[in-house]
């Protein structure tokens, strides 16, 4: 049995340096902090982004990142500025990224962020094969690397290669639109198994294989010829104890030793005599739907003025893809509503939004979780959503309601949250009501449900059962020749 090689663009952690020390703090994103537990329990290196440019790493330290890196079991690709700029900001995020998520108008096609992102997928492929052995698995993760499993494969015949696509695949319509569809799905198709969040995506991209490559598909087996992809839907869920111990401590925890956070949000509920809490969690990304859920919680404020003064949406968006322009365009947007709002509606008691625009840690989220009545989950489009699933699970006396987008690839599985489709304003004020006046026993009745599906398909069993299949599929492999 050998090693797991995980490759994603990012890394779980994120390194900064400042006064030449060397930070290391915990990556946001599904990604990273789904696949983390898998990667700290089992025998796995993985490859990937420090989230710094090679030449913000003094030459001088750079060892130690690798060091500090290798700690836990990571491994760092060294990416210049130019690199970054290409690849990341360009290919992944302007290109990629708003195609996948159906925001064709935000989407841009230029040859040299095409060339970047080659030369990038490229360089992992270099990482990975110098660390490959016989018997090894490789699992591949998300849109930045779409073209690694072929290159690996080019290289490494026959290793047993996964990937695992973290975001939606568009309808065939939409991704016949990219210039180099044939490439992308060619890159895909290198590996053994592909998996999806849901069953939708995964016949998306069967689609796009067939009306584009022309292969035949026989259920969810590609025949390329020379060897056979399997494809399947595999539903990522959380590390569920993580997030259910860590709310029972935060239960039992003695006050004094509460974080600042929990603080204010107790001395608050306790001046306002028992304000309800709408949370809100999410990279600060166009596709969440963030700006529509700030005028949709306005428009609340005023169609049912009696709940002015009584509820307080709080607000926390991780910075994110801060280079690309529609990311600092929503940062201006958001402001602006925010500022709006609080300024309309205020009183000296009461600020009806807390914007927070930073990475918080963890404790914090769990305090946030923990003291919310309701999550206010709106994205337009969204591969899975991972904070719908650690509100739940924090959720300790079963109280609380999630409202969720019907959207996000969570809301498959998550059937007895109230399900809303973002793009209806009036649906999401009247389902604020409803989620605030929702008797307590229906409100149990609906999380002792949701709880028992996120504690049995957990994060572990994810990992567990993408690696089952990915395994099988070594029993049915025919000898590889290029495509
Ligand atoms: P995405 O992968 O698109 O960012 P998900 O909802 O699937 O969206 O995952 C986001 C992850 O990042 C969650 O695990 C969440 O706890 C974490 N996260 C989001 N916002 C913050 C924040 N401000 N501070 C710390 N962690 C955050
Ligand atoms: O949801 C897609 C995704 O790439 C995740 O896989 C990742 O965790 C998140 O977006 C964060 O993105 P970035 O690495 O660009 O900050």
């Amino acid at each position: 049995m050998g090693k797991t090689i995980i490759i994603s663009n990012r890394l779980p952690l994120q390194i900064n340096i400042s006064d030449n020390k060397i930070e290391v703090t915990p990556s946001v994103g599904g990604l990273a902090t789904g696949l983390k537990s898998f990667h700290q329990e089992g025998d796995s290196i993985w490859i990937g982004w420090t989230g710094l440019s090679s030449e913000e790493i003094p030459e001088d330290l750079q060892d130690e990142v690798e060091k500090k890196a290798m700690e836990q079991n990571c491994v760092p690709v060294s990416l210049t500025t130019d690199e970054i700029e290409r690849f990341y900001y360009g290919f992944s995020n302007r290109t990629i990224w708003p195609l996948f998520h159906y925001f064709m108008e935000y989407t841009e096609f230029q040859p040299e962020h095409w060339e970047g992102y080659k030369t990038v997928n490229k360089k992992y492929c270099e990482a990975v094969v110098e660390r490959l052995d016989d018997g090894d698995t490789v699992w591949v993760h998300d849109y930045q690397l779409l073209l690694l499993p072929e290159m690996i494969r080019k290289k490494k015949p026959n290793v047993t290669i996964g990937f695992f696509n973290h975001i939606p695949f568009p309808s065939y319509e939409v991704f016949r639109t990219l210039p180099w569809r044939e490439e992308i799905l060619r890159g895909m198709l290198g590996s053994d198994l592909i998996g999806f969040h849901t069953y939708d995506y995964e016949r998306h991209f069967l689609r796009s294989v067939n009306r584009i490559l022309r292969h035949d598909i026989n259920f969810n087996s590609v025949n390329i010829g020379n060897r056979i992809v399997k494809s399947d839907s595999f539903p990522m869920g959380i590390d569920y104890n993580k997030f259910r111990d860590a709310a029972l401590e935060h239960r039992t925890k003695p006050r004094s030793e509460n974080t600042d956070i929990q603080k204010k949000l107790d001395y608050h509920k306790y001046v306002t005599r028992n304000t309800k809490l709408i949370l809100s969690i999410d990279r600060l990304d166009y596709t969440k739907g963030i700006a529509n859920r700030i005028r949709a919680y306005g428009y609340f404020l005023e169609k049912y003025p009696e709940y002015q003064e009584k509820v307080r949406l709080i607000m926390l968006a991780v910075p994110s893809r801060t280079n690309v322009p529609q990311y600092q365009l929503l940062k201006k947007e958001v402001d602006e509503l925010v500022g709006r709002i609080n300024g309309k509606f205020a009183t000296v008691n009461w600020t009806p939004i807390w914007y927070f625009y930073r990475s918080m840690p963890f404790e914090n989220l769990i305090d946030l979780y923990c003291s919310s009545e309701v999550a206010l989950i709106t994205p337009t489009r969204d591969g899975m959503n991972l904070v719908a699933k650690e509100y739940i699970s924090t959720r300790i006396d079963n109280t609380g309601v999630l409202i969720l987008s019907e959207m996000a690839g969570a809301a498959h599985e998550l059937n007895e949250a109230l399900i809303i489709n973002p793009n209806n304003f009036e649906q999401i004020v009247d389902t604020i009501k409803q989620a605030l006046e929702m008797p307590e026993e229906e409100q149990i009745r609906r999380n002792k449900v949701l709880q028992r599906r996120l504690k049995r398909y957990s994060v572990e069993k994810w990992a567990e059962d993408f690696m089952t299949n990915l395994k099988n599929t070594r029993k049915t492999r025919k000898a590889f020749k290029t495509i």
